[in-house]
């Protein structure tokens, strides 16, 4: 495959896939792709909005398209629910050359499962920020996927943000920590907000102060490189309001309730892969 030259094919333009594509679409990256076949069922406005200033963007509403759009893939981005894979597998089997690269984007499911569509597998768990390129991607390789090949996929998914190569036997942890992450974090946000607005702070206010206050303290953590529990004993002033609220919500068992909903997901994201 020419490098500079290469067709990129997604099955399943929804949520992710389109977030992921558009990302690509919308950085610099090089190689860039000569051409993007998008294929999903159903033709939306929202779709079509997305990449209507791009014109090497095209689209399959049936599956004799993405039998054709498969066929013309040097690389295909699986992004259809884990549960269709092998139903989207039976109707494009005939149409896969066995040398084509495959990005899976798929929680649960695993390489060995992926490997029906051919042995070059990158599974890659990913998250929602991706769509605005402040996302991250945790990247597991198939041993064939050559280093040339591993090198391509980590440009193409650089633009979703931040990217890290991680063994596979980590993934449920990674389809947790950064694929359900985003809920987790709105989750906090949504309660911060409620504390204000009950406190009578305007709603909207309230939204983008939480929000500013989450990123903040993401970029300070990323930045110092120092333990969440150091930085956030310098904020305790002795008898003061930081150290007040932390009690509180050590009552609720705040801090072991998030690790251990972190815990469950990636739990229920094993489960998928033994059924
Ligand atoms: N959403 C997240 O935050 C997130 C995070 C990490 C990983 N993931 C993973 O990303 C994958 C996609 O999730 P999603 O949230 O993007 O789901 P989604 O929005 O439902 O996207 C799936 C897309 O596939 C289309 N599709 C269905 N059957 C198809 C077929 N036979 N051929 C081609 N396309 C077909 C669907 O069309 P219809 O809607 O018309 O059926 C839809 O556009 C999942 O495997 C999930 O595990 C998601």
């Amino acid at each position: 495959m020419a490098l500079e030259e290469f067709t990129l094919t997604v099955l399943g333009a929804g949520v992710m896939g389109t977030a992921v594509s558009s990302a690509i679409l919308n950085s610099l990256v090089k190689p860039y792709p000569k051409k993007v076949i998008l294929c999903t069922p159903q033709p939306t406005d929202t779709l079509k909005e997305t990449f209507a200033k791009f014109d090497n963007v095209e689209y399959s509403f049936t599956a004799e398209g993405n039998k054709k759009a498969v066929k013309e893939a040097d690389i295909i981005l699986l992004a259809v629910k884990p549960f269709m894979y092998q139903q989207v597998y039976d109707e494009v089997k005939d149409a896969l050359t066995g040398d084509q690269l495959l990005i899976s984007l798929l929680a649960g499911t695993t390489i060995n499962e992926l490997s029906i569509f051919t042995k070059n597998v990158a599974k890659v768990m990913t998250n929602t920020p991706a769509r605005y390129g402040c996302g991250t991607a945790a990247i597991a390789f198939s041993p064939d996927v050559s280093q040339e090949q591993q090198e391509l996929v980590k440009k193409l998914i650089e633009p979703v943000g931040l990217t890290v190569c991680i063994p596979e036997k980590n993934m449920d942890i990674a389809t947790s920590l950064i694929g359900s992450g985003p809920a987790f974090c709105l989750l906090m946000m949504e309660s911060m907000i409620d504390g204000a607005v009950r406190m009578g702070m305007p709603y909207d206010v309230a939204r983008v102060s939480a929000a500013k206050v989450m990123e903040g303290t993401a970029k300070m953590l990323l930045e110092t490189g120092d333990h969440p529990a150091a930085l956030k004993s310098k904020v305790c002033t002795p008898g003061g309001t930081t150290i007040g609220g932390l009690l509180k919500m050590e009552d609720g068992a705040l801090r072991s309730t998030i690790a251990r909903g972190i815990e469950e997901a990636a739990n229920i994201s094993a489960s998928f892969a033994k059924k």
